[in-house]
């Protein structure tokens, strides 16, 4: 069993999960537990850290996890040889950096009285950040330890022992290092093409032995294809602009010069959603469909009516043309627009009420509402809806 810590949008993240994994629950607001004998973070977009569950207490404050953990772990390190690195990360409870660090000290202590060193890995919070676990490479070899104690708002604590943080250096680099970006096309963090991506799973992993093609038929600078390549599939993308087909040409030439995908291919073209003929195999469809323009604050009543039936009409045209050419069965995530207004609530597509008549079923999710799926930062008008799909 693992726990794993969500991102900022903790639906989205769980939503990928269950997706990826089947079996997984809410165990605070923040985390899910999954039953599953191997985990990997790294073809995760929305969990930052994950770890193997290695104590539940059915009720616990700080002091009585604190000490279970020291007891624990003066037991299990006596008698190991090198130093042993170790961070304490505290989720769910109400107390301050110092009483992390604490506990660290006394075992450091005790430690050293069975002369094993350790190195503390020093709490600016209570839980440490995502950058500080990945460089210090906690989780990912024997003596690089980070220590997970999640407390839900029912008083248990689940303790895990971390198997590795989001390697937020990589996403980073893919981001900020493509060649080719473009501030009106939007960018889309690779992270939420990940999860976009994983929300479309295909269902048979080994299809005819050949590697399974995604398709972005707004593919835009091209992340979706991007990550696509780098969790293992073929990319297919296509899109209006003549210019944005050349820059995911560029941005992929660069993506394979830089990373491993050499297994693994791709196919652009410039061409019109709304009309495209594309060619098989189709096996997933994930994709950022044409969000309007952008605002920097809530548009007017009449602009908001003007921009939303204009995506809706595009929208709509596209899963018309594309319905048709899909298997039954084939998986999609849509990101498609939600406004925000200025009471901070959101603006739909009428097309999410049609989905059905146009041949689409709607995934239901057992841990989160479809409302939930919408990506936006705090201060951005234009969310992201994720619409998760299968062709009827
Ligand atoms: C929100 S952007 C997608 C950005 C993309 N995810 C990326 O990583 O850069 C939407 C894209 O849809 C394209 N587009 C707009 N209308 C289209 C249409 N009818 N058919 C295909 N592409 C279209 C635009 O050129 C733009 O690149």
């Amino acid at each position: 069993m693992y726990i794993a810590l969500l991102g900022r949008q903790p639906a989205l993240g769980m939503a990928e999960l269950e997706k990826v994994h089947g079996d997984v629950k809410w165990f605070s607001d923040h985390s899910a537990v999954i039953t599953t004998d191997e985990f990997s973070i790294e073809k995760l977009g929305g969990t930052l850290k994950a770890g193997r569950i290695v104590a539940t207490l059915p009720r616990g404050d700080w002091r009585t996890s604190s000490m279970k953990l020291v007891k624990a772990y003066t037991d299990a390190w006596s008698g190991v040889e090198g130093k042993i690195t170790l961070g304490i990360s505290a989720y769910g409870f109400d107390i301050s950096p110092r009483d992390v660090q604490k506990t660290g000290i006394v075992l450091k202590q005790k430690l050293k009285k069975l002369d094993v060193s350790l190195r503390l890995i020093p709490n600016q919070e209570i839980a440490l950040n995502t950058a500080a676990s990945h460089h210090n490479k906690l989780g990912l070899s024997s003596n690089k330890v980070e220590l997970l104690v999640v407390r839900a708002r029912n008083g248990k604590v689940i303790i895990a022992e971390s198997t590795g943080a989001q390697n937020i250096t990589a996403l980073a680099r893919r981001d900020q290092e493509r060649p080719k970006r473009d501030a009106f096309v939007g960018m889309l963090p690779p992270k939420l093409a990940q999860m976009m991506i994983n929300l479309a799973t295909p269902d048979s992993v080994d299809k005819d032995s050949r590697a399974l093609r995604i398709l972005d038929p707004f593919c835009g600078t091209g992340v979706i294809p991007q990550e696509a390549l780098l969790l293992d599939y073929d990319a297919y993308g296509t899109d209006l602009s003549e210019k944005m087909i050349a820059y995911t040409q560029t941005n992929l030439e660069w993506l394979k010069k830089t990373h491993h995908i050499d297994e693994h291919t791709w196919e652009l073209k410039a061409d019109d959603a709304m009309t495209a003929r594309w060619t098989q195999p189709i096996d997933a469809v994930a994709c950022e469909s044409y969000l309007g323009q952008p605002f920097s604050a809530p548009p007017s009543p009449g602009k908001l009516t003007e921009v939303r039936g204009n995506c809706n009409k595009i929208i709509t045209a596209f899963l018309e043309n594309i319905g048709p050419q899909l298997e039954s069965g084939t998986p999609l995530c849509v990101g498609v627009p939600a406004w925000r207004s200025t009471d901070d609530s959101f603006t739909h597509l009428p097309l999410i009420n049609t989905l059905e008549q146009l041949g689409f079923t709607r995934h239901e999710f057992a841990n989160v509402r479809n409302e939930e799926l919408l990506y936006a930062r705090d201060d951005q008008v234009v969310a992201r809806e994720l619409l998760v799909l299968r062709k009827k």
